[in-house]
């Protein structure tokens, strides 16, 4: 618990906007529940942090976020068990790596408790929004941004850290069409592409726009320098089988260190399943899809979970993958990693908080 002096104030909201929600049908993203967590940091302390009811923030319009970009966030989930128990999956893994793009952007760390509890207080505040059913789950967005209004270029002096909660259905509703992106960049060697910072994602858009013009759902990045060498998707990270072994692009200053994909690589090692970590060149991906020996592609993250992807677009070319219906391990982890978060499997790994 925060300790009693920093107990959070709750100030509860007047009128819940549950009524007349859908729980069941929801797209990613797009609703919000009736609370948010807000804790400051200023004069060098954080101060004691609210939960308010969900509103807009005003802002000076120097707030060195809006200029420069230091602004960090992360995504996990929260699922219900059928006997009506809330878990978050792997909540100290997200707090850990917020605190490691809080480094790499020069902002103040977090600390633990605050992190969790005020996760924790909100989801409790908020339990009647979280939905059941095998679909949905509630999507949390822990994020900060600098608050310091002053136009020089240098680490803010102040921090906004806040949660806001989103009852969500698959980011992705069906496979994904991807194309592997060889003109941009997401990000390069010693830049910030392991930091879950916003400026990651305005990157992203333009090029994935070119690509959704083309009918693509998203790109699968390749390294800055070549264009040689997988990265990952963007919104999630990418695995492939190829004879029977899975196979994901090894760690690196520009790529994101994917929860969903750590959860992944563990499950299929328990399963016997060999796991290479390595440079994936685009050259062996193209010759494993044609000669038949690549059998699954698939995208791993918190909101996208298990995207499978179902062709894979490449210099003009659109080479379609092996069925869905004909896969084996991805469909196999999918499936025993919903039933993990939702309490059906035994939690050997530490990785639910019950909420
Ligand atoms: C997540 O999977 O949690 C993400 O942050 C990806 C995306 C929705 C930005």
């Amino acid at each position: 618990m925060i300790s009693e002096t920093k107990a959070i104030r709750i100030t509860r909201a007047k009128e819940s906007k549950l009524k007349g929600q859908n729980l069941a049908e929801l797209k990613f993203g797009s609703q919000f529940t009736d609370h948010m967590f807000v804790a400051d940091y200023v004069n060098g302390a954080w101060q004691v942090p609210d939960i308010l009811p969900y509103e807009n923030i005003s802002l000076d319009p120097a707030t060195s976020f809006i200029h420069y970009g230091q602004s960090i966030f992360e995504g996990l989930k929260a699922h219900k068990s059928e006997n009506g128990d809330t878990f978050l999956f792997r909540p100290k893994s997200n707090w850990m790596r917020m605190n490691h793009s809080a480094e790499r952007l020069c902002m103040q760390p977090i600390p633990e408790e605050l992190f969790m509890e005020g996760m924790l207080q909100l989801l409790n505040v908020d339990r009647d929004w979280i939905p059941s059913g095998d679909s949905s789950s509630i999507y949390v967005r822990p994020f900060m941004f600098g608050t310091e209004a002053f136009l020089g270029v240098r680490p803010s002096s102040s921090y906004r850290f806040m949660v806001i909660l989103s009852p969500s259905g698959s980011y992705y509703a069906k496979p994904v069409k991807v194309k592997i992106e060889t003109e941009y960049a997401r990000a390069m060697t010693g830049g910030v592409g392991s930091a879950k910072t916003s400026g990651n994602y305005a990157a992203s858009l333009f090029p994935a726009s070119l690509g959704q013009k083309k009918g693509f759902d998203q790109l699968i990045w390749t390294d800055a320098k070549n264009h040689e060498k997988i990265e990952e998707s963007g919104t999630m990270n990418v695995m492939f089988v190829v004879d029977g072994k899975l196979i994901t692009p090894k760690l690196s200053s520009s790529i994101l260190a994917g929860i969903t994909r750590d959860s992944v690589i563990t499950i299929a090692r328990e399963k016997g399943i060999a796991v290479e970590q390595r440079d994936v060149f685009v050259s062996e991906i193209i010759s494993a899809i044609k000669s038949g020996t690549l059998t699954e592609a698939f995208g791993v993250g918190t909101a996208a979970t298990i995207a499978h992807i179902e062709s894979i677009g490449y210099q003009g070319d659109i080479l379609e993958l092996n069925p869905i219906a004909n896969r084996t391990i991805s469909p196999f982890i999918e499936k025993y990693l919903n039933d993990y978060k939702r309490g059906r499997i035994e939690d050997k790994y530490g990785w639910l908080v019950k909420v």
